[in-house]
């Protein structure tokens, strides 16, 4: 197992990365809880078999283990959901000493940590990540959130987690489309960041796929200390570093609102929105015309879509809810532009109509 600290102003924090992590898991909260704490377990009903083996181990240290589940999917961002749990964690008498733990992907972690950061005005929580994106994004750095009816994500707090555990035999299970479409983000770090990972991921695609654990292991290790060492530096997105991790995000939720949030899975829209931006990029003159072209058959190699051709969105569709995207700058779209592999840059005042050209290229109506 290795460990990658992340710096945080509310307390720094661990992220474990290793395999046949979960059982150890009563062991490493033993030592940041007081003994006998009560502690929630939330997670989704798919994932039973980590629960048992996680509730086990937290019991057998002394901790009361209670647990709670959530619907499947992005409903579980709610308003209603948000009450739901506060009113469960009341219910069993949850003080401040206690925790969550919460087992899932991004969506676990973004409803159980924003109702870790206001239940009794905070309490601690746990990310135990069982999706790829989760592991490499959204288990560490803080950021949770509910949606709203106006958009994803409209509602939430900067709340560290006490610790992350990232076990990548969990991933073995993955479904091939799941698995694919964390690898957007995989690339993404690649681009934004990493020369090394990108070329480590053009030569070693194959293995990924077949979901061989060491190399899986080693990209979520990679990845975690890329996304560790830039929330350490800007945790609040104000320096205008963290918003880098947003590459290809800003069409990537023109792509979803436009869609409805069907058809395809955010981590395709990410995709397709590094394409779009890439694109943007070298239409621009900002980076070669070589660099859409390598990125694009690296995500193709990951079974991943790189246009819009087989959604049928409109390109007026996608602006108008690309507009809605809280990563505005003063009202005005802000993208993150590459300028090499392992180098982009933040571009805002694009002129709409050159947005509107880079979406028909990629197949908008
Ligand atoms: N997923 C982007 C961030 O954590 O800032």
């Amino acid at each position: 197992m290795k460990t990658i600290t992340v710096k945080s102003l509310k307390g720094s924090y661990k992220i474990c990365v290793g395999r046949g992590l979960l059982a150890g898991a009563g062991a490493r909260l033993s030592a940041m809880f007081p003994a006998g704490s009560r502690i929630m377990i939330v997670s989704q009903k798919n994932l039973a078999p980590y629960l048992k083996t996680i509730s086990a181990s937290l019991a057998k240290k002394g901790f009361k283990v209670h647990a709670h589940m959530l619907p499947d999917g992005e409903v579980a961002k709610s308003g209603s959901e948000l009450f739901r749990l506060c009113h469960a964690l009341l219910a069993q008498g949850f003080e401040r000493k206690g925790g969550i733990v919460a087992v899932g992907g991004g969506v676990v972690s973004d409803l159980a940590g924003f109702a870790a950061s206001v239940y009794l005005r905070g309490i601690r929580y746990v990310n135990v990540a069982t999706t790829l994106l989760a592991q490499v994004d959204s288990a560490i750095g803080g950021k949770t959130a509910i949606d709203l009816k106006d958009g994803k994500n409209l509602m939430g707090s900067f709340w560290p987690p006490a610790l992350v555990i990232s076990d990548a035999d969990v991933l073995r299970s993955l479904p091939q489309r799941e698995l694919s479409a964390s690898l957007g983000e995989v690339v993404k770090y690649g681009v934004i960041s990493d020369p090394a990972l990108f070329r480590f991921l053009e030569k070693n695609n194959k293995k990924i796929l077949r979901r061989d654990a060491a190399t899986i292991e080693k990209i979520v290790f990679a990845c975690s200390q890329i996304k560790a060492a830039v929330v350490s530096r800007d945790e609040f997105e104000t320096k205008g570093e963290r918003a880098i991790l947003n590459y290809g995000h800003t069409f990537a939720h023109g792509i979803e609102g436009a869609s409805g949030y069907k058809g395809l899975v955010h981590g395709e829209a990410v995709a397709i929105g590094m394409m779009m931006a890439a694109q943007l990029a070298a239409d621009l003159g900002i980076c070669s015309p070589e660099l859409p072209w390598r990125q694009m058959k690296l995500l193709v190699a990951m079974k991943l879509p790189v246009s819009v051709k087989k959604f049928n969105l409109k390109a007026d569709a996608i602006l108008k809810a690309m507009m809605k995207d809280k990563k505005k700058d003063q009202g005005a779209l802000r993208f993150v532009l590459p300028r090499r592999i392992g180098k982009v840059t933040l571009e805002k005042n694009i002129p709409l109509p050159r947005v509107r050209k880079i979406l028909c290229l990629a197949g908008a109506k």
